[in-house]
């Protein structure tokens, strides 16, 4: 449905996009990566707020960098920084944004905006302002806008960054339940966030998709090659020379060192599951 081909988008010496080249379907996609990996310069480049400099995307055939238009009639976006808390209602800025977006059948608009707040669970604060929400509260409230109009393509921007635990499970809950004909894409730096929900998923990183797949196949692909070792601290540093250590975990005042290796590294390691975190360790370092 989106293609992505070879495209690339440098910021003077940044090159935060390195020839991405992707395949979307409908369904809920993870874009999982650090901070500056370029998560946000895709998105927005998805979202035509941002050209590419080499590189084509088409929706469905259409090229959407010639024909933006094509895009937007059916968008959805929750950009990272959505800052407006305004000290109106949530119902009447819901309402607000429906207008701007061309919903101009009132009866319409306001089905929707109940049923929206609804979906979302807002209704109970829908004549509250919208600055007192809580950060939850916030982020609903922006996906809700972003789904105004029923877009065929929803895309949100790390936006269970600074939600406490609950609040990032109803969200994610909210967006699993958006639809499965939507292409539904969702950036975080918090793996727990594509682990459970997303079918799909891209490790990004220094610009570069370096994974790409369901997150079990990722998993897969570090079968019998994870090594656990609980340490005392100071020898970590010594670990990190000789073995591909892909996270060190504290635990109770000690470490628990994790390696990737295809036999035994030594002396006290033991054989481990491969998690999703071992994965994406193993692919963003390219330890494989
Ligand atoms: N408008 C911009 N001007 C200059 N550099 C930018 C701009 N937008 C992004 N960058 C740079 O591109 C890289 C990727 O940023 P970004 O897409 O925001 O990553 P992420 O969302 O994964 O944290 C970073 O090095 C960032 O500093
Ligand atoms: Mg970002």
């Amino acid at each position: 449905m989106i293609e992505i081909q070879n495209v690339h988008k440098r910021f003077k010496a940044v090159h935060a996009l390195n020839n991405i080249n992707l395949k979307l379907e409908p369904g809920l996609f993870g874009l999982l990566g650090p901070n500056g990996a370029g998560k946000s310069t895709l998105m927005r480049t998805l979202a035509t707020l941002q050209e590419p400099d080499e590189g084509t995307i088409t929706l469905n055939g259409t090229d959407i960098v010639k024909n933006p238009d094509s895009m937007r009639r059916v968008l959805g976006y929750l950009p990272q920084d959505f800052g407006v808390y305004p000290r109106i209602s949530g119902e009447d800025l819901l309402d607000h944004i429906a207008v701007l977006k061309g919903l101009h059948n009132k009866k319409e608009r306001r089905e929707q905006v109940l049923a929206l707040l609804e979906q979302v669970n807002l209704t109970k604060h829908k004549s509250a302002a919208v600055a007192g929400y809580s950060g939850g509260m916030r982020q609903r409230f922006g996906v809700a806008q972003a789904m105004l109009g029923n877009p065929k393509v929803l895309i949100v921007d790390e936006p269970t960054a600074g939600l406490d635990p609950f609040e990032r499970q109803r969200f994610l809950d909210l967006l699993s339940e958006a639809g499965e004909e939507k292409v539904i894409i969702l950036s975080t730096h918090i793996v727990e966030d594509v682990r459970d929900l997303c079918t799909d998923m891209a490790i990004m990183g220094d610009g570069e998709i370096v994974a790409r797949g369901a997150p079990e196949a990722l998993i897969g692909k570090i079968k019998n090659s994870v090594w656990r070792k609980t340490v005392e601290k100071p020898d970590v540093d010594g670990l990190k020379d000789k073995h591909k250590v892909l996270q060190t975990r504290l635990m109770m005042g000690k470490v628990v060192v994790s390696v990737l290796s295809d036999a035994k590294p030594e002396a006290g390691f033991e054989a481990a599951d491969p998690n999703l975190e071992d994965a994406y360790f193993a692919h963003l370092y390219k330890l494989i």
